[in-house]
């Protein structure tokens, strides 16, 4: 990131800082932050920790890269107790999550933790941020068998019940993607051209803070 911004050809004095660690856990106080650009994951997409782990063990983050899914947003490996957590998903999660446990309750959960989290995203970038500011964020929904999963949607009302005074979404096409656009049963990626095709798009979620 460092040698990219280097390269970039914009001239600036800005003074670059790269903070590394789980951005819900991470306690670093910044004295005013005017945006946040962020991809997060989406769910039901890929297990990160996992595809990270060749730069994870490469660069000695940790001995076991499966360490990693722990704090991961979208991992299939948290601690949370989701039948008590359950309540605290917002309209849009809790309709997706109830349409997904009469298909597989597992997943159901999958999905649950990670609205959880990114419910948690929302208010700590709220929190974070000055006044007169936004935050992007760049997010696709995905399918699973047959059941539409809202993450935009999902991130849309996140944003507002976490104080943001406006939000808009808008949706763009994804034009030079490397990855796949087909889909297996699952809803998960697949290179398998006879399986469901995508339409590729995603959407940029802004929210600001006045
Ligand atoms: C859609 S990808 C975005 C990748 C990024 N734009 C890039 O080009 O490398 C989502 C990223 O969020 C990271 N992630 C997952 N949980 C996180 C957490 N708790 N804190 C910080 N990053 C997290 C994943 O490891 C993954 O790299």
């Amino acid at each position: 990131m460092l040698k990219a911004y280097k390269e970039q050809p914009i001239n600036s004095k800005a003074k670059v800082n790269i903070h590394t660690g789980n951005f819900l856990s991470a306690n670093k106080k910044f004295n005013s932050i005017d945006m946040i650009i962020t991809s997060p994951p989406y769910v039901t997409s890929y297990e990160y920790a996992d595809l990270h782990q060749l730069s994870s063990l490469w660069l000695d983050y940790v001995d076991d890269y499966r360490e990693l899914r722990k704090g991961s947003i979208g991992s299939s490996q948290t601690d949370y107790r989701i039948e008590n957590e359950a309540k605290n998903l917002n309209k849009t999660g809790n309709k997706v999550v109830f349409q997904l446990i009469n298909k597989n309750q597992s997943q159901a959960k999958a999905v649950a933790r990670y609205y959880l989290d990114m419910q948690k995203v929302a208010k700590k970038c709220f929190s974070i941020l000055s006044n007169k500011s936004a935050a992007v964020f760049v997010i696709g929904n995905t399918e699973y068998k047959g059941i539409r999963i809202e993450n935009a949607q999902h991130l849309t009302e996140a944003l507002y019940d976490a104080g943001f005074d406006e939000v808009s979404i808008s949706k763009r096409a994804i034009t030079n993607k490397i990855l796949t656009p087909y889909r297996d049963n699952n809803g998960r990626f697949s290179s398998d051209k006879s399986a469901r095709k995508i339409y590729s798009e995603e959407f940029i979620v802004l929210g600001i803070k006045q």
